[in-house]
Protein backbone atom coordinates (compact mmCIF):
# COMPACT_ATOMS: atom_id res chain seq x y z
CA UNK A 1 0.00 0.00 0.00
CA UNK A 2 1.59 3.38 -0.60
CA UNK A 3 0.99 6.96 0.70
CA UNK A 4 -1.87 7.38 -2.26
CA UNK A 5 -3.67 4.91 -1.19
CA UNK A 6 -3.01 4.29 2.85
CA UNK A 7 -6.39 6.20 3.12
CA UNK A 8 -8.42 3.71 2.02
CA UNK A 9 -10.36 1.07 3.76
CA UNK A 10 -10.91 -2.47 2.49
CA UNK A 11 -14.36 -3.59 1.99
CA UNK A 12 -15.74 -5.11 4.77
CA UNK A 13 -15.78 -8.54 5.13
CA UNK A 14 -19.16 -10.83 4.76
CA UNK A 15 -19.83 -13.24 7.39
CA UNK A 16 -18.75 -13.47 10.87
CA UNK A 17 -15.45 -13.75 13.02
CA UNK A 18 -13.47 -16.89 12.97
CA UNK A 19 -13.35 -18.07 16.52
CA UNK A 20 -10.58 -20.42 15.82
CA UNK A 21 -8.09 -17.93 14.15
CA UNK A 22 -4.94 -17.22 16.26
CA UNK A 23 -5.85 -13.67 17.17
CA UNK A 24 -9.15 -14.89 17.93
CA UNK A 25 -7.50 -17.61 20.19
CA UNK A 26 -5.57 -15.58 21.70
CA UNK A 27 -8.93 -12.35 22.10
CA UNK A 28 -10.35 -14.92 24.37
CA UNK A 29 -7.66 -15.89 26.20
CA UNK A 30 -6.93 -11.92 27.06
CA UNK A 31 -10.49 -11.78 27.97
CA UNK A 32 -9.71 -14.71 30.83
CA UNK A 33 -6.11 -14.66 31.98
CA UNK A 34 -5.13 -10.91 30.92
CA UNK A 35 -8.07 -9.21 32.97
CA UNK A 36 -6.04 -7.82 36.20
CA UNK A 37 -5.82 -4.79 37.75
CA UNK A 38 -2.35 -3.28 39.03
CA UNK A 39 -4.46 -1.75 41.52
CA UNK A 40 -5.59 -4.44 43.03
CA UNK A 41 -1.96 -5.96 43.73
CA UNK A 42 -1.42 -4.17 47.29
CA UNK A 43 1.96 -3.11 45.87
CA UNK A 44 1.90 -0.96 48.93
CA UNK A 45 2.75 -4.02 51.20
CA UNK A 46 5.86 -5.13 49.58
CA UNK A 47 7.60 -1.48 50.61
CA UNK A 48 8.49 -3.34 53.71
CA UNK A 49 10.61 -5.56 51.37
CA UNK A 50 11.98 -2.43 49.80
CA UNK A 51 13.35 -0.46 52.93
CA UNK A 52 14.99 -3.15 53.71
CA UNK A 53 17.05 -3.06 50.54
CA UNK A 54 20.99 -1.74 50.55
CA UNK A 55 21.50 1.61 48.47
CA UNK A 56 22.89 -0.48 45.30
CA UNK A 57 20.11 -2.78 45.86
CA UNK A 58 17.36 0.35 45.03
CA UNK A 59 19.47 1.92 42.83
CA UNK A 60 19.43 -1.26 40.16
CA UNK A 61 15.88 -1.71 40.71
CA UNK A 62 14.92 1.81 40.44
CA UNK A 63 16.76 1.52 36.95
CA UNK A 64 15.36 -1.20 36.03
CA UNK A 65 11.92 -0.25 36.90
CA UNK A 66 12.24 3.38 35.31
CA UNK A 67 13.13 1.93 32.11
CA UNK A 68 10.58 -0.32 32.24
CA UNK A 69 7.80 2.47 33.06
CA UNK A 70 9.35 4.51 29.75
CA UNK A 71 9.71 1.11 27.55
CA UNK A 72 5.66 0.14 28.30
CA UNK A 73 4.99 3.82 27.53
CA UNK A 74 6.51 3.48 24.19
CA UNK A 75 5.36 0.14 23.61
CA UNK A 76 1.82 1.56 24.19
CA UNK A 77 1.77 4.43 21.96
CA UNK A 78 4.22 2.71 19.51
CA UNK A 79 1.80 0.65 18.64
CA UNK A 80 -1.40 2.13 17.36
CA UNK A 81 -0.14 2.95 13.52
CA UNK A 82 -0.15 -0.78 13.72
CA UNK A 83 -3.65 -0.85 14.80
CA UNK A 84 -4.25 1.58 12.25
CA UNK A 85 -3.17 -0.12 9.23
CA UNK A 86 -5.11 -3.63 10.17
CA UNK A 87 -8.35 -1.27 10.23
CA UNK A 88 -7.69 -0.42 6.99
CA UNK A 89 -6.77 -3.84 5.49
CA UNK A 90 -10.03 -5.49 7.45
CA UNK A 91 -8.61 -7.74 9.89
CA UNK A 92 -11.31 -7.89 12.14
CA UNK A 93 -10.14 -11.01 14.12
CA UNK A 94 -6.80 -8.88 14.48
CA UNK A 95 -9.17 -5.53 15.58
CA UNK A 96 -10.48 -7.26 18.27
CA UNK A 97 -7.51 -8.69 19.67
CA UNK A 98 -5.73 -5.67 19.35
CA UNK A 99 -7.56 -4.03 21.58
CA UNK A 100 -6.61 -5.93 24.25
CA UNK A 101 -3.37 -5.59 23.01
CA UNK A 102 -3.18 -1.89 23.45
CA UNK A 103 -5.14 -2.18 26.93
CA UNK A 104 -2.39 -4.72 28.56
CA UNK A 105 0.54 -2.48 27.48
CA UNK A 106 -1.65 0.47 29.15
CA UNK A 107 -1.77 -1.66 32.05
CA UNK A 108 2.07 -2.69 32.34
CA UNK A 109 2.80 1.40 32.20
CA UNK A 110 0.54 1.52 35.14
CA UNK A 111 1.84 -1.16 36.97
CA UNK A 112 5.46 -0.10 37.06
CA UNK A 113 4.47 3.23 37.37
CA UNK A 114 2.73 1.98 40.99
CA UNK A 115 5.22 0.29 41.62
CA UNK A 116 7.68 3.15 41.49
CA UNK A 117 4.73 5.43 43.38
CA UNK A 118 3.87 2.88 46.02
CA UNK A 119 6.89 0.31 46.53
CA UNK A 120 9.87 3.28 46.13
CA UNK A 121 8.05 6.34 46.97
CA UNK A 122 9.87 7.80 44.16
CA UNK A 123 8.65 10.90 42.69
CA UNK A 124 11.96 12.06 41.14
CA UNK A 125 13.73 12.08 37.38
CA UNK A 126 14.49 9.17 36.33
CA UNK A 127 15.53 10.13 33.35
CA UNK A 128 19.39 9.86 33.53
CA UNK A 129 18.92 6.17 33.96
CA UNK A 130 18.16 6.05 30.18
CA UNK A 131 21.74 5.20 28.43
CA UNK A 132 22.32 6.02 24.46
CA UNK A 133 21.63 2.10 23.63
CA UNK A 134 18.22 2.64 25.53
CA UNK A 135 17.40 5.77 23.86
CA UNK A 136 18.54 5.05 20.81
CA UNK A 137 16.46 1.58 20.53
CA UNK A 138 12.64 3.63 22.49
CA UNK A 139 13.17 6.98 21.25
CA UNK A 140 14.57 6.57 17.69
CA UNK A 141 14.39 3.19 16.19
CA UNK A 142 10.86 1.43 17.44
CA UNK A 143 8.53 4.59 16.94
CA UNK A 144 10.30 5.38 13.41
CA UNK A 145 9.78 1.67 12.49
CA UNK A 146 6.24 1.88 13.64
CA UNK A 147 5.27 5.43 12.57
CA UNK A 148 6.41 4.17 8.86
CA UNK A 149 3.61 2.01 8.67
CA UNK A 150 1.19 5.31 8.11
CA UNK A 151 2.66 6.21 4.64
CA UNK A 152 3.85 2.13 3.87
CA UNK A 153 2.50 -0.39 4.50
CA UNK A 154 3.92 -2.83 2.43
CA UNK A 155 4.69 -6.82 3.68
CA UNK A 156 8.06 -5.39 4.09
CA UNK A 157 7.35 -2.44 6.24
CA UNK A 158 5.00 -4.73 8.44
CA UNK A 159 7.83 -7.11 8.89
CA UNK A 160 10.32 -4.46 9.80
CA UNK A 161 8.17 -3.00 12.42
CA UNK A 162 6.86 -6.38 13.88
CA UNK A 163 10.74 -7.55 13.97
CA UNK A 164 11.45 -4.34 16.16
CA UNK A 165 8.63 -4.17 18.12
CA UNK A 166 8.10 -7.83 19.27
CA UNK A 167 10.78 -9.98 18.11
CA UNK A 168 13.18 -7.34 19.20
CA UNK A 169 11.58 -4.82 21.78
CA UNK A 170 9.36 -7.50 24.06
CA UNK A 171 11.56 -10.66 22.98
CA UNK A 172 14.53 -9.79 23.52
CA UNK A 173 14.79 -6.36 25.76
CA UNK A 174 11.69 -7.41 27.44
CA UNK A 175 12.46 -10.76 28.77
CA UNK A 176 16.18 -9.80 29.52
CA UNK A 177 14.35 -7.04 31.74
CA UNK A 178 12.11 -9.65 33.45
CA UNK A 179 15.09 -12.18 33.65
CA UNK A 180 16.99 -9.48 35.82
CA UNK A 181 13.96 -8.56 38.19
CA UNK A 182 13.20 -12.41 38.57
CA UNK A 183 16.93 -13.01 39.41
CA UNK A 184 16.79 -10.50 41.57
CA UNK A 185 13.60 -10.62 43.58
CA UNK A 186 13.03 -14.49 43.82
CA UNK A 187 16.34 -15.84 44.70
CA UNK A 188 15.76 -13.49 47.88
CA UNK A 189 12.22 -14.03 47.78
CA UNK A 190 11.99 -10.24 47.94
CA UNK A 191 8.26 -7.96 47.60
CA UNK A 192 5.81 -10.72 46.69
CA UNK A 193 3.19 -9.00 45.43
CA UNK A 194 5.72 -6.92 42.42
CA UNK A 195 6.39 -10.37 41.14
CA UNK A 196 3.17 -11.43 41.06
CA UNK A 197 2.14 -8.35 38.79
CA UNK A 198 5.63 -9.41 36.83
CA UNK A 199 4.26 -12.78 36.39
CA UNK A 200 0.88 -11.39 35.07
CA UNK A 201 2.58 -8.88 32.70
CA UNK A 202 5.20 -11.41 31.58
CA UNK A 203 2.10 -13.59 30.34
CA UNK A 204 0.54 -10.83 28.50
CA UNK A 205 3.27 -10.38 26.56
CA UNK A 206 3.78 -13.88 25.79
CA UNK A 207 0.21 -13.28 23.78
CA UNK A 208 1.78 -10.69 22.48
CA UNK A 209 4.55 -12.48 21.12
CA UNK A 210 2.46 -14.89 20.13
CA UNK A 211 0.46 -12.60 17.82
CA UNK A 212 3.49 -11.13 16.35
CA UNK A 213 5.19 -14.67 15.44
CA UNK A 214 1.82 -15.03 13.39
CA UNK A 215 1.84 -12.20 11.60
CA UNK A 216 5.47 -12.25 10.60
CA UNK A 217 4.76 -16.16 9.29
CA UNK A 218 1.87 -14.70 7.23
CA UNK A 219 3.51 -11.93 5.82
CA UNK A 220 6.86 -14.10 4.92
CA UNK A 221 4.40 -16.77 3.32
CA UNK A 222 2.82 -13.59 1.48
CA UNK A 223 6.27 -12.23 -0.11
CA UNK A 224 9.43 -13.99 -0.62
CA UNK A 225 11.39 -10.64 -0.17
CA UNK A 226 10.66 -10.15 3.98
CA UNK A 227 12.86 -13.12 5.02
CA UNK A 228 15.59 -11.09 4.21
CA UNK A 229 14.05 -8.38 5.69
CA UNK A 230 13.22 -9.51 8.67
CA UNK A 231 16.52 -11.32 8.39
CA UNK A 232 18.99 -7.87 7.87
CA UNK A 233 16.48 -5.94 10.53
CA UNK A 234 17.79 -8.82 13.20
CA UNK A 235 20.94 -8.57 12.51
CA UNK A 236 20.85 -4.78 12.54
CA UNK A 237 19.18 -4.54 15.71
CA UNK A 238 21.44 -7.42 18.13
CA UNK A 239 24.77 -4.71 19.11
CA UNK A 240 21.54 -2.11 19.99
CA UNK A 241 20.39 -4.57 22.01
CA UNK A 242 23.15 -5.67 23.85
CA UNK A 243 24.34 -2.05 24.22
CA UNK A 244 21.37 -1.71 26.14
CA UNK A 245 22.35 -4.05 28.61
CA UNK A 246 25.83 -3.60 28.68
CA UNK A 247 25.30 0.30 29.89
CA UNK A 248 22.85 -1.10 32.07
CA UNK A 249 25.05 -2.88 34.52
CA UNK A 250 28.04 -0.52 33.58
CA UNK A 251 27.61 1.84 36.14
CA UNK A 252 28.29 -0.84 39.28
CA UNK A 253 31.31 -2.33 40.12
CA UNK A 254 29.76 -5.27 41.77
CA UNK A 255 26.27 -5.77 40.85
CA UNK A 256 23.88 -6.99 43.78
CA UNK A 257 21.38 -9.85 44.17
CA UNK A 258 23.78 -11.94 42.28
CA UNK A 259 23.46 -10.65 38.97
CA UNK A 260 25.77 -10.65 36.17
CA UNK A 261 26.76 -9.20 32.71
CA UNK A 262 27.74 -12.19 31.13
CA UNK A 263 24.85 -14.53 32.36
CA UNK A 264 22.70 -11.86 30.94
CA UNK A 265 24.11 -11.54 27.84
CA UNK A 266 24.32 -14.90 28.07
CA UNK A 267 20.51 -15.04 28.38
CA UNK A 268 19.88 -12.60 26.07
CA UNK A 269 21.70 -14.00 23.42
CA UNK A 270 19.38 -17.62 23.97
CA UNK A 271 16.37 -15.50 23.82
CA UNK A 272 17.62 -14.10 20.16
CA UNK A 273 18.12 -17.36 19.05
CA UNK A 274 14.72 -18.66 20.52
CA UNK A 275 12.86 -15.85 18.08
CA UNK A 276 14.82 -16.78 15.35
CA UNK A 277 14.21 -20.42 15.79
CA UNK A 278 10.73 -19.80 15.78
CA UNK A 279 10.45 -17.90 13.03
CA UNK A 280 12.45 -20.14 10.72
CA UNK A 281 10.37 -23.36 11.79
CA UNK A 282 7.42 -21.00 10.40
CA UNK A 283 8.87 -20.32 7.41
CA UNK A 284 10.13 -24.21 6.78
CA UNK A 285 6.13 -24.78 7.63
CA UNK A 286 5.05 -23.18 5.34
CA UNK A 287 7.24 -24.42 2.41
CA UNK A 288 6.22 -27.74 3.83
CA UNK A 289 10.06 -28.49 4.30
CA UNK A 290 12.16 -29.75 7.62
CA UNK A 291 13.87 -27.55 9.79
CA UNK A 292 17.31 -26.33 9.06
CA UNK A 293 20.41 -26.16 10.74
CA UNK A 294 20.73 -23.80 13.51
CA UNK A 295 24.27 -23.03 11.99
CA UNK A 296 23.10 -20.20 10.32
CA UNK A 297 22.01 -18.50 13.16
CA UNK A 298 24.75 -19.51 15.26
CA UNK A 299 27.27 -17.85 13.25
CA UNK A 300 25.06 -14.48 12.82
CA UNK A 301 24.27 -14.45 16.65
CA UNK A 302 28.50 -14.98 17.73
CA UNK A 303 29.16 -12.83 14.87
CA UNK A 304 26.96 -9.77 16.40
CA UNK A 305 28.59 -10.46 19.94
CA UNK A 306 32.08 -10.49 18.81
CA UNK A 307 31.58 -6.62 16.98
CA UNK A 308 29.73 -5.69 20.44
CA UNK A 309 32.82 -6.70 22.46
CA UNK A 310 35.61 -5.55 20.02
CA UNK A 311 34.31 -2.16 19.16
CA UNK A 312 36.27 -0.32 17.92
CA UNK A 313 37.86 -3.42 15.55
CA UNK A 314 35.95 -4.18 12.71
CA UNK A 315 35.03 -7.88 12.51
CA UNK A 316 34.38 -10.22 9.70
CA UNK A 317 33.51 -13.74 9.60
CA UNK A 318 34.11 -16.21 6.34
CA UNK A 319 34.40 -19.41 5.56
CA UNK A 320 36.51 -21.03 2.74
CA UNK A 321 34.34 -23.18 0.56
CA UNK A 322 33.24 -26.33 2.95
CA UNK A 323 36.24 -25.69 5.25
CA UNK A 324 34.78 -26.94 8.41
CA UNK A 325 35.75 -23.88 10.43
CA UNK A 326 34.71 -20.12 10.66
CA UNK A 327 37.27 -17.86 10.42
CA UNK A 328 36.22 -14.13 12.71
CA UNK A 329 38.71 -11.85 11.67
CA UNK A 330 39.35 -9.09 14.25
CA UNK A 331 41.00 -5.38 13.34
CA UNK A 332 41.86 -4.48 9.69
CA UNK A 333 45.73 -4.79 9.53
CA UNK A 334 47.20 -7.14 11.20
CA UNK A 335 44.34 -8.86 12.43
CA UNK A 336 43.69 -11.46 15.26
CA UNK A 337 41.14 -14.23 14.68
CA UNK A 338 38.92 -16.42 16.35
CA UNK A 339 38.68 -19.80 14.62
CA UNK A 340 35.18 -21.89 15.78
CA UNK A 341 34.73 -25.50 14.49
CA UNK A 342 31.23 -26.10 12.15
CA UNK A 343 30.94 -28.75 15.28
CA UNK A 344 30.91 -26.31 17.99
CA UNK A 345 28.43 -23.97 15.80
CA UNK A 346 26.14 -27.05 15.24
CA UNK A 347 26.25 -29.01 18.65
CA UNK A 348 25.75 -26.15 21.25
CA UNK A 349 23.63 -23.06 21.84
CA UNK A 350 24.73 -19.66 20.80
CA UNK A 351 24.22 -18.38 24.36
CA UNK A 352 26.60 -21.28 25.57
CA UNK A 353 28.97 -20.36 22.89
CA UNK A 354 29.12 -16.75 23.44
CA UNK A 355 29.66 -17.87 27.41
CA UNK A 356 32.44 -20.23 26.41
CA UNK A 357 34.01 -17.15 24.69
CA UNK A 358 33.18 -14.49 27.24
CA UNK A 359 34.98 -16.63 29.76
CA UNK A 360 38.18 -16.46 27.93
CA UNK A 361 37.48 -12.49 27.69
CA UNK A 362 38.42 -13.02 23.37
CA UNK A 363 36.83 -10.70 21.65
CA UNK A 364 38.78 -8.05 23.84
CA UNK A 365 42.25 -10.22 23.70
CA UNK A 366 42.11 -10.29 19.54
CA UNK A 367 41.38 -6.75 19.59
CA UNK A 368 44.22 -5.27 22.14
CA UNK A 369 46.27 -7.74 20.50
CA UNK A 370 47.54 -8.38 16.70
CA UNK A 371 48.28 -11.69 15.32
CA UNK A 372 46.77 -13.90 17.55
CA UNK A 373 45.06 -17.15 17.33
CA UNK A 374 42.22 -18.50 19.30
CA UNK A 375 40.29 -21.68 18.28
CA UNK A 376 37.32 -22.91 19.60
CA UNK A 377 36.45 -26.47 19.81
CA UNK A 378 34.61 -29.42 20.62
CA UNK A 379 36.18 -31.79 22.93
CA UNK A 380 33.97 -34.38 23.82
CA UNK A 381 30.70 -32.47 24.80
CA UNK A 382 32.79 -29.68 26.14
CA UNK A 383 33.29 -26.51 24.03
CA UNK A 384 37.18 -26.10 24.61
CA UNK A 385 38.36 -22.37 23.69
CA UNK A 386 42.22 -22.66 22.97
CA UNK A 387 44.50 -19.53 22.17
CA UNK A 388 47.73 -17.54 24.25
CA UNK A 389 46.88 -17.23 27.97
CA UNK A 390 44.67 -13.94 28.56
FE1 LIG B 1 4.14 -4.57 27.81
FE1 LIG C 1 3.69 -6.29 24.96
Amino acid sequence: MTNADSSERAAPRSGGLRHDSVPMRLYHEAKDRGAWDPRQLGLREDARDWSRLSVTERDVLLRLTGLFKVAEESMTRDLLPFLMIVLRENRPEEELFLTTFLSDEAKHTEFFQLVLDDIYGHSGDLLRYQTASFRKFFAEKLPTAMKALLADASPVAQAEALVTYTLVGEGVLGEAGYHVFTTALEGAGLMPRFREGLRLAQADEERHMAYGAFVLSRLVAQDPEVWAVISARLDQLVPDTLGVVTEFFQPYDAMPFGLSLEATIEYTMARFADRWTELEKARERGRGRPVTSGREEAVRLVLAWVRERAVPAPVEVHREGADPVYTFRVGAEEASALLITQEVLDGHAPGDIVAALASHRVPERLRERPHQRVICLQVGDQIVVQGPPG
